[in-house]
């Protein structure tokens, strides 16, 4: 390896950039991981060594890197054109790709609004919601407040932080935010109403669709990540619960706004997850997968009965005004396009199940039941793997123990890229991974379990 070069592009970045969700103090005591290139579910650093992205880049290069479609569908289009607006001009691609999109989304998502990441996709779905009870036939200008789930992750920026629940991540802010009403995620390890299923009956729905029917005349939408809640330590849904509050919203006028940035495109199995429910909802959100990552991409799809509440005259022209210069990119939209190529020819979601199955088996086999594992969640290729100290009685591991970093750093020294979230760490791996590359994955995620299950049981003892 050239020394010089890591420890110089080291001290620079040291010097000058700035990343995300990084505490800056541990990262400027690290050493960098550099990543140079990648290929197919590999990332490589500038020393060469070799490592499986488990968590798909932050969970959107779902196709691998230097995806064979993916690659051509770049090249193709950059040599005709690398930008133009969408503002008032159009283009092939981006209108071919926003008729692939309605053709793929549930029955009445006809519209699509681009954008360029996972938060602009639920922002503009706020607004848009909020905009169309203003304007519809019967307007409802009332209608201003959201309802968003504890735990919820929708991105970082104002209005997305005002919904989202993370308070780790979003209590400092709430000087800054607007009220938002907040039902009890659903999760069932640790059921915030101290229920068990299935005795339960599924009573935190019903705590959402109480408050619901509280604020049914001012409510403009519910904004919710459907089957699975990523960031807070992937939180599965009961069966039933996404329908019964999809249900509950048709109902009582109340929009549905279902996050799929993180489950959409396959990740839990079926395209999008809200199929597993068979939910319809007034707005998708779709970003990570949508350009397996290559681009910053996102769309906000959308029905036309919202669409033509937009549609005015001159002197009121109704105009969404919202928009982002990149918006529609060509480059993003080829690729795009080559994303739902694969899918729709290289067998992708059957793969998805064929792995999970796989996982699933061998968690079953080697890992529930080990001392600290509480409890492993899973839905297709997303899993998070809950650590608690104590099993019987699910305590959590005091903060200045860190297991799951540990168990990441030592799965980083073997070759495996995953992540912790709080106590979980998560696994997200590629969704092109072979039976061989996921099992040397297990492989990898087992060892690094059981050494961390080590280092931390020997700090346990008295
Ligand atoms: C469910 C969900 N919504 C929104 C976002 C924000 O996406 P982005 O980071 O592209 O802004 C994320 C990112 O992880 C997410 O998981």
């Amino acid at each position: 390896m050239d020394d010089t070069l890591q420890s110089r592009l080291s001290v620079a970045d040291k010097a000058h950039c700035w990343h995300p969700f990084t505490p800056v103090a541990d990262w400027e005591a690290s050493d960098p991981l550099i990543i140079q290139s990648g290929h197919g579910v590999y990332l490589f650093d500038i020393a060469g060594n070799r490592y499986f992205d488990g968590t798909s880049s932050l969970w959107c290069s779902a196709l691998g890197h230097r995806h064979p479609r993916l690659d051509a569908a770049l090249i193709d289009q950059i040599g005709q054109m690398g930008h133009s607006t969408f503002l008032g001009m159009t283009h092939p691609k981006a209108i071919q790709l926003a008729q692939r999109l309605a053709e793929i989304t549930a029955d009445g998502l006809d519209r699509v609004f681009y954008s360029d990441n996972g938060a602009t996709a639920v922002e503009i779905a706020l607004k848009m919601a909020f905009q169309y009870h203003v304007q519809k036939p019967s307007p409802e200008p009332q209608r201003t407040r959201f309802l968003g789930l504890t735990g919820a992750y929708h991105g970082d920026t104002l209005g997305d932080v005002s919904v989202g629940g993370v308070n780790h991540f979003h209590s400092l802010f709430k000087p800054l935010l607007f009220e938002t009403l907040r039902a009890p995620a659903p999760h069932c390890y640790r059921c915030p109403l101290g229920l068990s299923r299935p005795q339960c009956a599924l009573a935190c729905l019903k705590e959402a669709t109480d408050l619901i029917d509280q604020h049914a005349e001012t409510l403009a939408a519910v904004v919710v990540e459907p089957i699975v809640q990523g960031a807070s330590g992937m939180i599965t849904q009961p069966e039933g619960w996404l329908k019964g509050l999809a249900d509950h919203c048709r109902n009582r006028n109340v929009l549905l706004i279902l996050d799929e940035v993180a489950v959409g495109f396959g990740r839990t199995g079926t395209m999008f997850a809200c199929e597993q429910e068979a939910v319809s909802p007034d707005f998708i959100c779709l970003a990570k997968g949508l350009t397996g990552g290559y681009l910053p991409m996102a769309a906000t799809v959308t029905t036309n009965e919202i669409y033509n509440a937009f549609r005015g005259d001159p002197s009121n022209p109704k105009t969404f005004y919202h928009g982002h210069t990149f918006t529609g990119n060509p480059l993003g939209s080829a690729v795009a396009l080559a994303v739902l190529d694969a899918f729709e020819h290289d067998h992708i979601l059957e793969n998805v199940n064929r792995q999970a199955q796989r996982i699933s088996e061998r968690f079953d086999r080697d890992l529930i039941g080990r001392r600290f594992i509480g409890e492993i969640r899973q839905r297709g290729l997303m899993i998070g793997v809950d650590l608690v100290q104590d099993r019987a009685t699910q305590m959590e591991f005091p903060a200045h123990l860190k297991p799951s970093a540990i168990m990441c750093r030592i799965a980083r020294s073997k070759g495996l890229l995953i992540r912790p979230l709080g106590h979980n760490v998560t696994f997200l791996p590629p969704l092109i991974s072979t039976d061989q590359e996921i099992n040397d994955m297990l492989g990898i995620f087992i060892e690094s379990y059981l050494e961390m299950e080590n280092t931390i049981a020997a700090e346990l003892v008295p």
